[in-house]
């Protein structure tokens, strides 16, 4: 089989790494060969020292022209020109496998479609968690049980800034360090600010719940205003603070919202820290999954492109009816705990006044500061922003800083 690669970034090096070093094992399983015939860079001048330059080129056309490419791995990212060349490659006869969640979130059930009108297949394992395996076995496996709910850490970079501000480290410096190592881009917007990790829940929602879903209709919320006092408070109260993507159906509606939020110490995805990913999904008949694993990186990302390579050619085929449309609900309307931050002059009149309003509240201070945080009553945030109005007038409170949700086992 002739395999054409656009792009050759970190995903596509691990891609080639992986063919050429497993390529005899890999050939005895499939009985037939594996040979990377062309790769698509934007710059050629960045690879000329490359080992894998004799395959290079800067022309798509040499890769979506040539009948001999049966298969075409896309890992160049983006959805412009991306979509189009995917597109073409579909039109063309060849299959796909992608590791992206842009194009997979916005365009993957028409890329589904137009790969079956076209007799062949379109693989995204890698486009969600990386190197931990969850699609295929949501499509394969979890798919004959009515999945109710997902809640995971599905972007590394927010979850290692969030890992180290736990250890006592303040926002920029977790940021920096987390560049020094690679695991934050130079501009971390996407990662930060919840959009990636949108992008990764809206397919596995999709996916779970078998509905279409909008990828800008899950609201988002970065990490960049929780700082250490955060996580001092919630630590005494109990929780760590997760970079968390959370879904549940309920009836007809998904709710759904990528936010920092509180996690039960005992709860699975307080381990999961650093770059690594987590992904719990509860089923009426399966109960819990748990996946963990490096959720990016050149080699675990290039092991899930190249496990979608070997299912293709061992000719497995995907079917999926028609996903009906499904708008989002924000995850606010469902009654659940928050953690509320204030300031205050006179915290014990503070803890009073505060266990008027809230029935069964947990308070939590810190000696060295006025921040008081408590957990409160099950509610909806539209309650809890009344209460909190209410708050403002009472004289023992300052200022009311932020409030984030608790994830907690229902
Ligand atoms: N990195 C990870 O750990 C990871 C994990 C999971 C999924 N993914 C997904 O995998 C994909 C690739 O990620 P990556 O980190 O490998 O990206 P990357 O390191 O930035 O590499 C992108 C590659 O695509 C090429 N490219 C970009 N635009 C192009 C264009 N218009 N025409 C031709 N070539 C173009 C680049 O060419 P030049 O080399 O000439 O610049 C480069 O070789 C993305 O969709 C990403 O979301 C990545």
């Amino acid at each position: 089989m002739e395999i054409g690669i656009l792009g050759f970034g970190t995903v596509g090096k691990g891609v080639y790494e992986l063919l050429s070093r497993n390529n005899a094992s890999m050939s005895s399983v499939l009985g037939e060969e594996l040979r990377i015939k062309k790769i698509l860079v934007k710059d050629l001048n960045k690879h000329r020292q490359e080992e894998a330059y004799p395959f290079i080129t800067d022309n798509p056309e040499e890769i979506l022209e040539d009948r001999d490419i049966k298969l075409v791995v896309e890992v160049m990212g983006g959805i412009d020109p991306t979509y189009n060349y995917v597109e073409r490659a579909i039109e063309k006869g060849k299959n796909v496998v992608t590791a992206n969640k842009d194009m997979i979130s916005a365009k993957g059930s028409e890329l589904y479609f137009k790969a079956r009108e076209n007799g062949v297949e379109i693989a995204f394992e890698a486009s969600v968690g990386g190197g931990i395996p969850i699609i295929k076995p949501m499509i394969d496996y979890i798919s004959n049980d009515i999945v109710y709910e997902i809640s995971g850490i599905l972007n590394g970079t927010s979850n290692y800034i969030m890992s180290r501000m736990e250890d006592g480290m303040d926002y920029n410096s977790a940021l920096k360090e987390a560049r020094e190592k690679g695991y934050a881009e130079s501009d971390p917007t996407n990662d930060v600010e919840g959009f990636d990790a949108r992008r990764k829940l809206t397919i596995l929602s999709s996916l779970a719940y078998k509905r279409k879903i909008n990828v800008e209709d899950i609201p988002a919320r970065g990490i960049t205003d929780i700082d250490i006092n955060d996580f001092k408070l919630a630590g005494l109260l109990g929780y760590s603070i997760k970079p968390l993507a959370m879904s549940c159906i309920r009836g007809d509606s998904i709710y759904s919202m990528v936010a920092p939020a509180l996690v039960e110490k005992n709860n699975f995805l307080n381990n999961v820290r650093g770059v690594i990913n987590g992904i719990r999904i509860k089923g009426e008949s399966l109960g819990e999954l748990m996946f963990t694993g490096a959720g990016a990186g050149k080699l675990p990302t290039a092991t899930a492109v190249v496990g979608d390579i070997m299912d293709i050619i061992k000719g497995r085929k995907v079917k999926f009816s028609r996903f009906e449309e499904c708008a989002i609900r924000p995850y606010s309307e469902i009654d659940m705990r928050f953690y509320v931050r204030i300031k205050t002059q006179n915290g014990g009149q503070a803890m009073e006044d505060i266990s008027v309003i809230f029935d069964d509240v947990k308070m939590a201070c810190l000696p060295e500061s006025d921040d008081i945080a408590f957990i409160t009553d099950k509610l909806t945030e539209e309650k809890l922003r009344l209460y909190l109005n209410n708050m403002r007038f009472m004289d023992s409170v300052c200022n009311i800083d932020k409030y984030l949700p608790v994830l907690e086992d229902r």
